[in-house]
């Protein structure tokens, strides 16, 4: 089970916004995606309420008769919004059950300083260090025709990380998640300079998202690896041990 985790130390920066994106693509495209909230603010589960539900359907968390936080059945794919602050012990225990970590950094230095303690943190964990857990960070409320654009990616490239997409600043995000919609349920003529952004972005999850069908593309021997490697299976019962926060 495909696990997409967004971290930040830093409140503010876009997570709840990006975790709800990628939920939202995940369920356009068919996928039995579930948004699973870590944040104690609780922001991804009220954008949920407010999801109509005549759209591609996420699910939450459910609650069973332990109290305990588990994956519904029938899901395929989760996507985790986390609170700021995150690391430690606890950014370990994330790490511990996701195949891929997104950061979105905004271009001030206080963010990117943030970030780049956060990254450093990461790189520390077994998991990211052997790859098992990719890491990208993604430059938000950004132009990246912007000089503050440019400053971002040579943080990224100084820090070695892939930078894999900039979406810009735009009401269009505030209003749609207002209402429980994220920019892919808009009419596409709406949001097409948002959605052209977040290209680069899907398509760097897509192997996340579909490690099978990314795997036999490769050679016999990375798929061997790639199924070896693969921490999807111990993800699926750590997230059944995750308790309410
Ligand atoms: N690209 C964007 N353009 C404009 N506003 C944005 C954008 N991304 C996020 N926001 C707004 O910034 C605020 C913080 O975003 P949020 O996703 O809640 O961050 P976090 O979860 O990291 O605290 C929210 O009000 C959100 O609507
Ligand atoms: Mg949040």
């Amino acid at each position: 089970m495909p696990v997409v985790a967004v971290v930040n130390r830093k409140g503010g920066s876009g997570k709840s916004t990006f975790a709800a994106h990628v939920a939202a693509w995940c369920a356009r495209q068919n996928l039995r995606v579930m948004l699973g909230d870590i944040d104690r603010q609780q922001s991804s589960r009220g954008w949920l309420r407010r999801r109509d539900p005549s759209l591609p359907g996420i699910a939450p968390w459910v609650l069973d008769q332990k109290n305990v936080l588990r994956v519904p059945s029938g899901i395929t794919h989760v996507v985790l919004d986390t609170p700021g602050g995150l690391h430690g012990f606890e950014l370990a225990r994330i790490v511990m059950f996701a195949d891929a970590i997104v950061i979105p950094v905004c271009p001030s230095v206080f963010d990117r300083e943030s970030a780049a303690a956060c990254l450093a943190e990461l790189m520390t964990l077994p998991r990211v260090a052997k790859g098992q857990c990719r890491v990208a960070t993604v430059g938000m409320r950004v132009d990246g025709r912007t000089n503050a654009a440019e400053m971002l990616r040579t943080w990224a490239t100084e820090h070695d990380v892939p930078m894999v997409g900039m979406l810009r600043e735009t009401q269009l995000y505030v209003r749609s998640l207002e209402r429980g919609l994220t920019i892919f349920d808009l009419p596409a003529h709406q949001a097409a300079a948002d959605l052209e952004q977040w290209k680069p972005v899907l398509e760097w999850l897509r192997p996340v998202l579909h490690p099978v069908a990314a795997a036999e593309t490769r050679p016999r021997d990375s798929l061997l690896s790639a199924h070896r490697g693969s921490g999807t299976l111990a993800g699926a019962r750590m997230l059944n041990e995750i308790r309410r926060p």
